[in-house]
């Protein structure tokens, strides 16, 4: 009822006239950043809501919103501040309102989607010394638990001193980073340093899953850096062809699994399609992953998204791969990454990338890849390619969790693995499995038997030790078992 009667007097005073401290900009605006200095992992869950009167804060806060790609959001006072309110040491309304501990200025608009956003900048000038009151209001309105607050702020030369310490018991259960104050004239590459200062994608970690939150029959997701949540177990579909392809998506799907793995090079991906049509799970419960191929799909990459868009008939894709480093290999990725400004594709990444490759490759392209899809196995683990990958945000994931086609009953017979295995009454499979996620390693074991794939997608109700991870680690000997 407040807010309304104030939405009202707010329409009325900018019908009649007043200026001041509003403007058409207090919306919502999701402006995703391209090149930006916060991986966009983090973009849909950052809001920069901000006060300002006299364009001051919000020059800062349109800067911190491009950089981060955060949603701008401007706190618009119901009763606009006119020149005369804002004539300080004058006694006018900013003043009275700085010296009375109970004022809470009315707001006129208000964030919808308050629950979504995980990181808030809050910018304001500093007045008197403190924030305006009208950040009071503006904190004491929703309730700001599991959430980080970034204090930043503008003044003529005082520092933030402690405003944003007075800020604080206004929602005491954020997280509060330092603040920061800018001058008016700051110049970009000092608001970059201090947003990479702040680190504030770290808490999105993918190179350790939240295993506890997932069940037997529903693993937990990993958030991509695209912003989308991918499962962290999924099936494999490399060597499966017609109805066997087809029965294995369901069989897969009923059990529970909702990452499918396949590729124009596998020719199974319109059964792969015609599986999850038919299946009844929601479309966007599952996450797909196909790849277009070097040689000709790279030589017109436009074409082979469209082909792979045509064969698997879902609407969009989850993710697309370049399967293989070759000619022509980041002219394909940016056709992907056009594909995705047109909403075709939704995450892009790589398959068989390796150390050497990837820094040169980044370096060419717009959309940082989302996801290294490369042969991991017990006795191929990529312990240096694993880390590498992960600090540069990018999730991995295994093909061949199992050693692959002609090695898979030697790795499942590893007397480590069997040793281990027996102690935690699982298959050697079902530990193998454990291992790679444990270590942060998304897997996709390819599997035509029901019986296989609900045993593989039952995982969640073990772990292992830290003694057993490196006695597995151990087992590594750099043995590739195929050719890439
Ligand atoms: C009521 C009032 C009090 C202010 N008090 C201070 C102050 O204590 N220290 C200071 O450096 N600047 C002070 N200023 C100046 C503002 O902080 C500065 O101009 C700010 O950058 C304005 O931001 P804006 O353009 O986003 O509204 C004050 C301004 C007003 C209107």
């Amino acid at each position: 009822m407040k807010k309304c009667f104030a939405l009202i007097l707010s329409l009325l005073l900018v019908l009649i006239g007043i200026p001041a401290c509003t403007d058409d900009t207090g919306q919502n605006n999701n402006s995703h950043n391209e090149g930006g200095t916060i991986p966009p992992a983090a973009a849909g869950k950052i809001l920069v809501a901000y006060f300002s009167c006299t364009g001051t804060t919000e020059d800062i806060a349109e800067i911190i919103a491009e950089e981060t790609g955060g949603a701008l959001h401007k706190i618009l006072p119901a009763v606009p501040y006119t020149e005369e309110d804002l004539d300080y040491y004058s006694g006018g309304r900013a003043d009275r309102e700085q010296a009375d501990p109970n004022a809470r200025p009315a707001v006129a608009n208000s964030v919808e989607n308050m629950k979504d956003y995980e990181i808030i900048f809050l910018g304001y000038p500093i007045w008197h010394g403190q924030a305006p009151k009208i950040l009071y209001t503006f904190l004491e309105s929703y309730d700001f638990s599991q959430k980080t607050i970034v204090p930043f702020c503008t003044s003529h030369s005082s520092g933030i001193g402690s405003s944003e310490d007075n800020l604080h018991a206004l929602a005491e259960d954020a997280e509060w980073l330092e603040g920061r104050r800018f001058s008016g004239d700051e110049n970009v590459q000092t608001i970059q340093q201090w947003l990479e200062e702040l680190k504030l994608n770290t808490d999105n970690d993918i190179s350790a899953f939240d295993l506890e939150s997932g069940e037997n029959g529903r693993a937990p997701t990993v958030m991509l850096n695209s912003g989308y949540e991918m499962p962290v177990l999924g099936l494999g579909t490399y060597s499966l062809q017609g109805d066997i392809c087809k029965n294995s998506v369901r069989a897969a799907l009923d059990a529970g699994v909702r990452l499918i793995d396949t590729a124009y090079m596998y020719g199974n991906e319109a059964e792969i399609g015609e599986a999850i049509r038919e299946s009844g799970v929601p479309r966007e419960e599952i996450f797909v992953i196909t790849k277009i191929y070097p040689g000709e799909q790279f030589r017109n990459p436009e074409q082979a998204i469209e082909d792979a868009l045509d064969k698997l008939d879902i609407g969009y894709i989850d993710m697309m791969l370049l399967h293989h480093p070759g000619a022509n290999d980041v002219q394909a990725y940016k056709a992907m990454e056009q594909a995705v400004r047109d909403g075709k594709i939704r995450s892009l990444g790589l398959s068989n990338w390796y150390i050497e490759e990837i820094d040169d490759f980044i370096a060419q392209v717009d959309i940082m890849p989302a996801l290294v899809q490369n042969e991991i196995h017990i006795y191929y683990q990529e312990q240096e390619v694993v880390p590498y990958m992960h600090n540069l945000g990018i999730v991995m994931q295994a093909w061949y969790p199992f050693g692959g086609r002609g090695h898979t009953s030697e790795i499942l017979q590893d007397p480590t693995i069997a040793a281990i295995a027996e102690a935690h009454d699982r298959t050697a499979a079902q530990v193998i499995l454990r291992w790679h996620l444990q270590r942060g390693v998304v897997a996709i074991p390819g599997s035509s038997n029901p019986d296989h794939i609900r045993e593989n997608i039952s995982v969640f109700d073990f772990s292992l030790t830290d003694a057993e991870m490196a006695q597995i680690a151990s087992l590594d000997r750099g043995e590739k078992h195929d050719w890439y």
